[in-house]
């Protein structure tokens, strides 16, 4: 299986925000890339882990569409805190799962130090209880781990959350869609971040246009 790529961030200030949150988003990148930097020779150099930092630059491309006044956003497995961060800063109640205890310290810090709310449990995305079926048999889960699921500690379950992103390794991407199925809300919209394809949007199971960016900014209250 082919790892997905880490891609550096322009990281250019985008007519559509205000200064002072291009200036507070271009900081949390950069801190993104050095802790990536970091992970990168301090952790991956020894012993694979299925930590590999998006494209955050992309990552927000694809969010701006999807702000609204009081949505809910979940990142599974939110690694190092960015994205999520990136979505509280974006408006949104951010909340993050992450099976790496360490990761979670990183990205708690990360949201202390980016004057963030964005909130991060430690456990599984998947939801106690759940178990992935395919049709083909084949139930493996890739390089997803198993844990205590984190949504207790999040205090919402799936079907609170308006959008939620998730990276997967490739071929991860059927689970994902299945476990939004079973227990997402189906107007609840799933960003995928595919290697091959780049960010895909789903609602209700089907690929889905993501909405006019600057319709969804003018009805946020940023
Ligand atoms: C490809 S990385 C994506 C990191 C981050 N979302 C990003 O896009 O930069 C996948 C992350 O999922 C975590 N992970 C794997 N299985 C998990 C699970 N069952 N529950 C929560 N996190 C999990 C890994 O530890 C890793 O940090």
């Amino acid at each position: 299986m082919r790892p997905p790529s880490a891609a550096r961030p322009i990281n250019s200030p985008r007519s559509d925000l205000d200064d002072a949150l291009n200036t507070r988003l271009s900081i949390l990148c950069a801190e993104g890339w050095d802790i990536w930097d970091r992970f990168s020779s301090g952790v991956r150099q020894h012993s694979f882990h299925p930590f590999v930092a998006a494209d955050y630059d992309a990552v927000l491309e694809a969010l701006l569409p999807h702000r609204g006044p009081g949505l809910r956003f979940l990142e599974w497995g939110s690694a190092s805190g960015v994205i999520t961060i990136m979505a509280d800063l974006l408006g949104f109640e951010a909340f993050g799962i992450e099976l790496d205890t360490d990761l979670v310290r990183t990205a708690r810090a990360l949201a202390i130090k980016s004057g963030s709310k964005a909130r991060f449990a430690a456990g599984s995305f998947l939801p106690s209880g759940y178990s992935w079926r395919p049709s083909g048999g084949d139930g493996r889960t890739g390089t997803l781990g198993h844990g205590a699921s984190g949504y207790l500690q999040l205090e919402h379950p799936l079907d609170e959350f308006d959008v939620i992103f998730a990276f997967p390794w490739p071929g991860e991407e059927p689970m994902m869609l299945d476990l939004m199925r079973c227990f997402g809300r189906s107007d609840a919209r799933l960003l995928l971040n595919t290697v091959t394809e780049g960010i895909q949007t789903y609602q209700g199971g089907r690929l889905i246009a993501p909405p006019d960016a600057t319709e969804s900014a003018s009805t946020t209250m940023l």
